[in-house]
């Protein structure tokens, strides 16, 4: 049974001053997802604290936020049969170092703060976050 999905996907500063957001939105196409909105922005911090508050109790979480807003990123919604899991199969393991052969954080990953790429972990929370963007 189809089932098709919409996760939403962020290239994140490290990969887009790198020049990287032609081949990773290379990567997705070919992986068959189909990028249904997509925009370049740069967010304030107070952003990146709304978007990542589910890590508002972790030690990171003051860095991550700090560094979301630091450049510019690039905002997609992708779309595809099983887009939530496949999109996270695709990306990796969050540290790049785990990461297995051909995901895109094995390939263009730092480290576990700049690992290039968010994705939505679950269909709930990527209705949330595609919201969260994309207010149409
Ligand atoms: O992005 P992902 O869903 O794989 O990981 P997460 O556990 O939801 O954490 C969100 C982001 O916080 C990660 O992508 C990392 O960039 C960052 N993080 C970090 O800087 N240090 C950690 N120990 C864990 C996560
Ligand atoms: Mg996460």
């Amino acid at each position: 049974m189809s089932d098709i999905e919409r996760t939403l996907s962020i290239i994140k500063p490290d990969a887009v001053e790198r020049n990287l957001v032609t081949e990773i939105k290379e990567i997705f196409k070919n992986k068959g997802f189909l990028i249904i909105k997509e925009k370049k922005i740069q967010i304030e911090k107070s952003e990146a604290e709304k978007f990542y508050a589910i890590h508002e109790a972790k030690p990171f979480y003051n860095d991550l936020c700090a560094y979301l807003s630091s450049g510019p990123i690039v905002v997609m919604v992708l779309e595809k049969e099983n887009a939530v899991l496949g999109n996270r199969e695709l990306m990796g393991a969050t540290n790049p170092k785990d990461a297995e052969e051909g995901t895109i954080r094995k390939k263009y990953g730092i480290s576990i703060d700049k690992n290039s790429v968010h994705g939505s972990d679950s269909v709930e929370n990527a209705q949330i976050e595609i919201a969260f963007f994309f207010k149409d």
